[in-house]
Formats: structure tokens, C-alpha cells, sequence
């Protein structure tokens, strides 16, 4: 495998400032060493050079909605042009409304090659809010729902891609805050859904060996990985703390049972939020995850 990392810097979604730091704190932690010594490969496309946050109240429902269309636009493109070269992408974000771009590029990869796409959204958050419903407007909240279709057309239909993402494509893993709307929409929508509840009850691994099913050789893994997913004592440097999210350990496992599966694809780091983390420990602990990700383990495994 060969990686290409893209920094995307900007906290354009987010419904706090710093985000916009989160590509510089991940090189500084050692992001480009430590997939250099798991993969063939990699290289740095540096940073996507988007608008600045103008700081505004939301307009009809979205905060932002021009600039955020902007950077996803590049993400996309960006991105896209990562695994047309046959290259894995690993978008350094930046705050989640960024998903939209990033899976849109794993969509439209995936059409051009045959692949079926599996999508593991890593969150503290469902992100399936939309206009009519969101409490705060900011995007980073509605990625998923306008990956399916609910959003404004130009995120819907970002670069004017046709289709949306399928319901079924879908895991999400870790949610343990669903604000009260969006809990009806996550229900109707039957989107799958491996809460902190799920979690407790039927560990890590059970949880991976679910949310992993169903795929074979031709799936394409895309994983979504929003810092807030892990517990706060962990990784405190994210702007959307919920506290109970998953240890290290169980962390290590779901990073190393994807890892198993020889099947990833692209990836997102998002939502790290440098001016809220202490002496860069959360990118520390990130980094160490991705390590896994990209299959770091203890002992030699049997095949
Ligand atoms: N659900 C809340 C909202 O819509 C928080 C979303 C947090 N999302 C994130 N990617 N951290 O505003
Ligand atoms: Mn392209
Ligand atoms: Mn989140
Ligand atoms: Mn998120």
C-alpha cells in the first residue's frame, strides 16, 4: 500500500474554533513516520487551501454553508485524484462536515472500480442532523444525513455526483450523544448504529465482528475516524467532549480488527482540536491508534 495524507485546515463546521490546527498537530506527533513504517509508501500532499471561518450565525439552518461546500469541493477533488493514482488517501482534518467530500471520493472510486463501499463512521455523534432539526446549524453534525440525501443539493450532490450514500453502506460505532430530533431520523432511517450501550454489553470485539460482516475481497473500507469517538480522558482535544467512549484498549481492538481485514481504504482523522488538547496528547494517541490501523501488532499473527 501506498498513503497520501492531505491536510484540510479548517474548523468551517465545527461549532468551535481550532480544528484548523488538527493537519499540523498530527505531523508534529508523527503521523508520516509511523504509516512510513507500516506501509510501502507515503507521501504528504500538504494542505488544501480553502476560505477562512468568517465567524457567522447559521443562515436558513447552516452555519457557513458556502465555505463548507468550498473546502469539501477540494477534499473531494483532492481526494478522489489520491485513489485514482491507486493510492490510499488519509484526510487530515479539520472538522467532520469534511466526510462529505472524503466518501464522496471513496463513492465515485468506488463506481469507477467495481468496489462495494463500507463506510465506519468512528464517533461520539450520529452526524445525521439536518436543517429542519439541528440545535446548532453547525455541519459537522450533518455529514451522514447529506451523505444519504437529506441537505442542501450542493452537499447532496457535491461536484454534482449523482446517487447517494446507501443507509446500508453504513456502521456507526461508539454514539453516545444523539441530540432529540436526530434520534428519530437515526430510527426511521434505520441506520445502523453500535452505540456505547451496545459496546458495554457485548464488547469490542463482538461489536467489529458485526460492524464488519458482510464484507469480502472486492469491499472497500472507508474509515471515518472522529477523535470525539474516543473517551475525553484519552483524548481530551477535541471540541465536542462526551465522556464514557472507548478506552484505549477497546479502541486498540477496533483499530486492529479493521486492520485485519486487509481491506482499508481511506480514512479521515478528524475533529482533533489542538487548542483544546494538553502538550498534544491526543494526536500522540491518535497517531499510536493509526498505527494499529495500519496493522502494527505485538506478536507476529497467524494467518
Ligand atoms: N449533534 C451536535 C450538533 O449537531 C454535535 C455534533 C458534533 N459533531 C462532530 N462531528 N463532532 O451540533
Ligand atoms: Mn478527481
Ligand atoms: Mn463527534
Ligand atoms: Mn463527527
Amino acid at each position: 500500500k501506498r498513503v497520501s495524507l492531505v491536510g484540510a485546515p479548517t474548523d468551517i463546521g465545527a461549532g468551535m474554533r481550532g480544528a484548523s490546527m488538527g493537519p499540523e498537530a498530527l505531523r508534529v506527533a508523527g503521523i508520516h513516520a509511523a504509516l512510513a513504517a507500516r506501509v510501502a509508501e507515503v507521501e504528504d500532499r500538504g494542505n488544501l487551501g480553502g476560505p477562512g471561518n468568517p465567524w457567522q450565525k447559521p443562515v436558513s439552518g447552516y452555519r457557513h454553508l458556502p465555505e463548507v461546500v468550498s473546502w469539501n469541493l477540494l477534499a473531494f477533488e483532492a481526494l478522489h485524484d489520491v485513489l485514482a493514482a491507486g493510492r490510499l488517501p488519509v484526510l487530515l482534518g479539520g472538522d467532520h462536515c469534511l466526510g462529505i467530500g472524503s466518501i464522496r471520493a471513496a463513492m465515485r472510486h468506488c463506481r469507477e472500480t467495481g468496489k462495494h463501499l463500507r463506510v465506519l463512521w468512528l464517533d461520539a455523534h450520529a452526524d445525521f442532523n439536518t436543517p429542519a432539526i439541528t440545535p446548532s446549524g453547525n455541519l459537522h453534525g450533518m455529514p451522514l444525513a447529506c451523505l444519504c440525501g437529506m441537505g442542501p443539493t450542493e452537499l447532496v450532490h457535491l461536484a454534482g455526483e449523482p446517487g447517494r450514500l446507501p443507509i446500508e453502506a453504513l456502521r456507526l460505532i461508539g454514539v453516545r450523544s444523539v441530540d432529540e430530533g436526530e434520534r428519530r431520523l437515526v430510527h426511521e432511517s434505520r441506520l445502523e448504529v453500535f452505540d456505547m450501550r451496545f459496546i458495554d454489553e457485548w464488547g469490542m470485539r463482538h461489536t467489529m465482528e458485526q460492524a464488519l460482516s458482510g464484507i469480502d475481497e472486492n469491499t472497500h473500507l472507508h474509515v471515518s475516524f472522529d477523535v470525539d469517538f474516543l473517551d475525553p480522558d484519552l483524548a481530551p482535544g477535541v471540541g465536542t467532549t462526551v465522556p464514557g467512549g472507548p478506552t484505549y484498549r477497546e479502541a486498540q481492538l477496533c483499530m486492529e480488527m479493521i486492520a485485519d481485514t486487509g481491506l482499508l481504504g481511506s480514512l479521515d482523522i478528524v475533529e482533533l482540536n489542538p487548542a483544546l488538547d494538553e502538550r498534544n496528547r491526543s494526536a500522540l494517541v491518535v497517531v499510536d491508534l493509526v498505527e494499529s490501523l495500519f496493522g502494527k501488532s505485538t506478536l507476529m499473527r497467524m494467518g
